[in-house]
């Protein structure tokens, strides 16, 4: 929908139990979020369907569930401890704090890439094209500082005596640690992936944007290894995988743009993001990277194990190339409902607000609804055909057009209507949202026409 604020997505979100503000009754926590039970199945769909995708559908990929504690001697490897620093910059009139990178990023409205830029570069972009505080307009900068966004916590019982460990701000060293696991196990041979879906968190200095940019947040994080030579085939194959991904779940191909790096990170050969434009303008939805053999390289260098593949063919031994791609669930969900809000005007003067998900991903997939209260033995009857095989609502509260809009406001593909009729010849009346058209089928015939249209190929 042209002019969509993110105050509609977080207003509906709200009042229609897909997300709500973390600890709410405490006043808040910010930027945390609570996925309500709408919300809740909208991601699971989503994490699924990814899951589905690259996990299930693809011989070569294995998928791991690694624990969020992992030795901290990972993270030196990873370069997380000593180097991974946000550059933040304070503004010396409001005390508001800012990810200078950000503060590039958001002027050029994405043109500049300003993830590989130094310091010094980032200070002198700021000065030469004078970005002013987007809190209180000033322009009287701090040098920046690097901050570090992990989160620490501590392991012993005693705090003083206890090993710092951390809370994993990426879920991807889950997948290098247990490269030599996978292998041996699967007896994979290279070019294979390994995939997880897990939560990460990351002290952000500059959160926000509802779940654009949060300090707990999960990802949906894929490495491919792969030989050398093969590397930057696979990688540009990742990109138009991750993209026909993400148009396949519904999001416009006028919303969506690769962004390629022109500044690399000295170990990278190739970096692209995915952008969508969402309500706040054109913004990272996912990255594709080609990380060389960095991190399998620092994670033998760190553990003293061997981390070289050895093909069985030919006896060569080497470090894999790794290919990632990593994209962020909750930051994909806001995109399918900033894709999906849609305000439409009836022939009646009435607006109607309607969700429009994929039916794969929508948190129901249909509504049982007696006509009247007095037919709601059987309507209960068809919910509990139903349910066994697919997330369904029930409401039998207010008028039938009332309630056909509350599901309408939560993209639910189909509302069953059980009235009079229904109790003569088995017969109910089906609605789908989209088009709002009606027809008449057997009930024992449901499952079956609903299985067909929620597909998710
Ligand atoms: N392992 C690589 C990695 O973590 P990243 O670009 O920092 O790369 C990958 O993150 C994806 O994770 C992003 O494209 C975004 O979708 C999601 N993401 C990152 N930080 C996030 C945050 N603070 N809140 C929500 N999603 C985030």
């Amino acid at each position: 929908m042209n002019n969509l604020t993110m105050d509609k997505i977080v207003n509906l979100c709200k009042n229609r139990g897909f997300v709500f503000p973390g600890s709410e009754i405490y006043g808040g926590f910010a930027n945390t979020w609570d996925f309500g039970p709408v919300g809740v199945e909208l991601k699971n769909n989503i994490k699924r369907a990814w899951w589905k995708r690259f996990v299930q559908e693809d011989p070569n990929t294995y998928g791991v569930d690694a624990a969020i504690l992992m030795n901290p001697k990972v993270w030196e490897a990873s370069g997380h401890v000593a180097s991974f620093g946000d550059p933040k910059m304070d503004c010396k009139k409001c005390k508001q704090r800012f990810r200078a990178d950000t503060l590039v990023e958001n002027h050029s409205k994405g043109s500049v890439s300003a993830e590989a830029m130094s310091n010094e570069e980032l200070e002198s972009y700021i000065q030469t094209h004078h970005i002013c505080c987007p809190h209180c307009g000033g322009f009287d900068w701090t040098a920046i500082r690097k901050f570090n966004p992990m989160f620490i916590t501590s392991r012993g019982t005693l705090e003083a005596d206890a090993d710092k460990v951390y809370l994993r701000p990426e879920t991807c060293q889950g997948e290098y640690v247990n490269f030599l696991n996978v292998q041996r196990t699967t007896r994979a041979k290279v070019p294979f992936a390994i995939a997880q879906i897990g939560k990460s968190f990351r002290n952000e200095i500059t959160p926000g944007n509802f779940l654009f940019r949060t300090i707990e947040f999960e990802q949906m994080e894929l490495q491919m290894f792969c030989k050398e030579d093969s590397s930057m085939n696979i990688y540009n194959q990742y990109k138009e995988r991750a993209l026909q991904f993400v148009k396949d779940l519904g999001l416009k191909e006028e919303n969506l743009r690769f962004h390629d790096h022109d500044k690399l990170a000295h170990y990278a050969k190739a970096a692209c993001d995915i952008q969508y434009n969402f309500p706040i303008g054109w913004q990272e939805l996912n990255g594709i990277h080609h990380r060389s053999t960095w991190d399998l390289s620092r994670h033998q260098e760190f553990s003293g194990k061997n981390m070289q593949y050895v093909d069985p063919f030919t006896n060569e031994k080497y470090i894999p190339n790794v290919i990632e791609y990593s994209i962020g669930a909750d930051r994909l969900t806001l995109a399918l409902l900033c894709q999906a809000y849609d305000e439409e005007s009836l022939e009646n003067g009435e607006t109607r607000v309607v969700m429009h998900f994929h039916p794969a991903i929508a948190p129901y997939k249909v509504c049982v609804l007696p006509l009247q209260k007095n037919l709601s033995e059987k309507a209960k009857e068809v919910y509990s055909l139903l349910s066994k095989e697919f997330m369904c609502d029930y409401d039998e509260a207010g008028s039938i057009g009332k309630r056909y809009r509350r599901q309408d406001e939560i993209g639910t593909p189909f509302c069953v209507t059980i009235d009079f009729d229904t109790l003569e010849n088995n017969t109910v009346t089906i609605r789908e949202r989209d088009s709002m058209e009606q027809i008449r089928l057997n009930i024992n015939d449901l499952i079956d026409f609903i299985s067909k249209k929620i597909k998710f190929n």
